[in-house]
């Protein structure tokens, strides 16, 4: 599919940025995942490095992949973090958690170095919000918080997976909020951390450094901050 020649090529552009001796956080999705497969071709061709996966689906696929896992008490320091997105603007502001790894996304997002994105041409927009925004959101009395977002103007919807609710990696649930238009991302995402009941929400407003951004011929362009 033409979509996938781009994320393909977004998803392997962006492994050259990595140095031997680096430690790489991993991301989740069908873009980053062309990542890790080109990560483990490099390293069964001897590059060496160490990794931390971004959810527990990148971390198999990267261990099936031969690429050394370590764990977080091992690691000192995350040089480079490579990770999809669902939308990102011109000015590297991101909506993430399409795939419901949000939290542990922006944990390893914070502690690297640098945050590459990679994604294809459809996720670039001029005003975030057409995504639904996913929240994170404890299960207690997650009802009350539903309501309180509600309130927000947020339109909420339970996320379901094959007709069940569906929970994180973390154990929570992931509530996808709808706007359509975001005009002032950091506000919102200061008014949805400060909700009780929230534990994240899919907004990555400082992190990413470099977007890459596949097309339907396989071609690049990247954009800095
Ligand atoms: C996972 O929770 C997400 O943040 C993904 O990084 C995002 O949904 C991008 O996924 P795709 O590359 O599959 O579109």
């Amino acid at each position: 599919m033409q979509q996938d020649l781009a994320k393909k090529a977004a998803g392997e552009m962006a492994a050259t940025f990595i140095q031997p001796g680096m430690t790489v956080g991993l991301g989740t999705g069908s873009t980053a995942y062309y990542t890790i497969m080109r990560i483990g071709e490099l390293v069964r061709d001897g590059l060496q490095l160490q990794a931390v996966a971004t959810s527990e689906q990148s971390e198999q696929l990267a261990r099936e992949q031969q690429i050394p896992i370590v764990s977080f008490s091992e690691v000192s320091r995350i040089d480079i973090d490579i990770d999809g997105a669902d939308e990102a603007d011109e000015q590297l502001r991101l909506i993430k958690g399409g795939g419901g790894a949000l939290l542990r996304e922006k944990i390893i997002a914070a502690a690297a170095s640098e945050m590459i994105v990679v994604m294809d041409e459809s996720k670039l927009v001029k005003q975030l919000g057409k995504f639904p925004l996913p929240v994170e959101v404890v299960p207690f009395a997650w009802e009350l918080t539903f309501k309180k977002l509600t309130e927000l103007g947020a339109a909420p919807v339970m996320r379901k997976k094959d007709n069940k609710v569906f929970i994180t990696d973390n154990g929570n649930y992931i509530l996808d909020c709808h706007y359509e238009k975001i005009s002032d991302p950091a506000v919102l995402h200061q008014q949805l951390n400060s909700t009780p009941g929230v534990v994240d929400n899919g907004l990555f407003l400082s992190y990413a450094n470099k977007l890459i951004i596949g097309y339907a011929d396989g071609s690049v362009r990247s954009l800095s901050r």
